[in-house]
């Protein structure tokens, strides 16, 4: 039995008062708080170990690398990658929207030529499709957006059923032959559904295209092996779960990451480099990881993927799906309508709603007021708010730290807030 009270009792932040009222944290799904444990990982490097990763000569140098690399692998494990050396699997990036950019450049460049002929399965030319889906964070669809307008190919999606799920199984007709990358997200940020990947992948394959998976809002929440669910490349964010902001990673299986072209270009990514002639990148994963990286942040990450393999994903997501299922309660409230699955199966504890008759941005202003944190907005996903007839929306989303009180608070406060508006 995991005890989820001294696991809350871990994250200093939660300790406070906001306008009076003990805070109720319920936006994971922007970002999630840190423990103690990914707080102090980050000083700790900057107190005992920091110096310049794989370059120096001196010990810090050594011990910097060698916790760099030890991060590396502890995020290898919490998602089912490689991470002997010679093996990694897990590229170290910006974040997810980096991740994906990464991805969409480097695809642009062997549609360019560049990368030499292993780099040709990636290359993309006219005629040629790319495959979202309308449930899409901006983070995935405008990069592959722009990756069809360079290359002149076609961008389709993957339509939603009423309540917002990816329709998986019209995989067989979006995805064709002149299919070369198929990128969606494995838990929606609005709708919090769990994309059914599995036909999706299937057919992927069977035409000899990528996949890639977004996997932002999965990796925190449900117990991921990218091996077993043959992912291509999949991109996340340790913000998210429970890391630092400002870095993420990029996870691409080995075969692929070896034939992908680089996508930055600068220190620590090349074996030679000359005045006369091309330089000779590195293997990866250094060969896309151009530039001094976020080591401190790393490190932390590392903690943070540690601490949750500690926890035991198969707890995270048992835990989250008792607090879903009072949040969906929110559907049962007079004028409040929920924007994704109303049952608590293939989804998670992240649920967006839309109040009649009163502005989003009103909702969430008067729920702030009681000490409780929900997102406003469009969450960077304007087209699956259109597929609702909405430019925006209010949403709840749940980490490990949340209680099923947290979720009552919620309710207690939603059912005041068209009452306040006078409806
Ligand atoms: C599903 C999904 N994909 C991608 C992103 C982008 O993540 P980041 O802003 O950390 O790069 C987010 C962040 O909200 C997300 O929820």
């Amino acid at each position: 039995m995991v005890d989820f009270d001294a696991i809350r009792a871990q994250f200093p932040i939660l300790d406070q008062q906001v306008h009076g009222h003990p805070l109720v944290y319920l936006d994971s799904a922007a970002t999630s708080q840190k423990p103690q444990c990914v707080i102090d990982a980050e000083s700790e490097y900057y107190r005992t170990i920091n110096a310049g990763v794989h370059r120096g000569a001196h010990e810090l140098a050594a011990r910097a690398t060698e916790a760099f690399e030890q991060a590396r692998a502890k995020v290898a494990r919490l998602v089912g990658a490689d991470w002997q050396e010679g093996q990694e699997e897990i590229v170290v990036t910006g974040g997810a929207t980096a991740g994906l950019n990464l991805l969409a450049t480097a695809f642009g460049n062997a549609s360019l030529g560049r990368g030499g002929a292993a780099a040709q399965r990636f290359a993309l030319k006219p005629g040629d499709e790319i495959v979202v889906s309308k449930a899409e964070h901006h983070s995935v669809l405008l990069p592959f957006q722009e990756l069809a307008a360079r290359t002149g190919a076609t961008l389709k999606w993957f339509d939603l059923t009423p309540d917002g799920r990816v329709r998986a199984e019209d995989a067989g007709e979006v995805i064709t032959e002149r299919t070369k990358v198929v990128a969606v997200c494995h838990v929606a940020n609005v709708t919090g559904a769990i994309t059914d990947i599995a036909p999706i992948i299937r057919r992927t394959h069977e035409v000899g295209a990528v996949f890639v998976l977004d996997a932002c809002q999965s990796v925190p929440h449900l117990k991921i092996d990218f091996h077993a669910l043959d992912v291509d490349f999949a991109a996340w964010s340790a913000h998210k779960m429970y890391g630092p902001t400002g870095v993420g990673f990029l996870y691409g299986r080995r075969e692929l990451l070896e034939a992908l072209p680089p996508a930055s270009f600068g220190g620590s990514m090349v074996e030679l480099a000359w005045m006369d002639q091309p330089a000779q990148y590195m293997a990866p994963p250094e060969r896309f990881e151009a530039g001094t990286q976020p080591v401190a942040q790393v490190v932390a990450a590392g903690v943070a993927a540690d601490w949750l393999r500690g926890i035991g994903m198969e707890n995270v997501e048992a835990h989250e799906r008792t607090i879903a299922a009072e949040l969906l309660k929110l559907g049962d409230i007079d004028g409040f309508r929920i924007l994704g699955p109303r049952e608590n199966v293939d989804r998670i504890g992240t649920v967006a709603f839309d109040v009649d008759g009163v502005h989003p941005h009103d909702v969430g202003q008067y729920i702030d007021a009681q000490g409780i944190a929900i997102r406003v907005g469009h969450h960077c996903a304007q087209p699956v708010h259109r597929h609702f007839g909405l430019y925006a929306s209010n949403r709840a989303s749940t980490g490990v730290y949340n209680t099923v009180e947290d979720a009552q608070a919620l309710l207690e406060a939603a059912r005041g807030v068209r009452p306040f508006f006078g409806l």
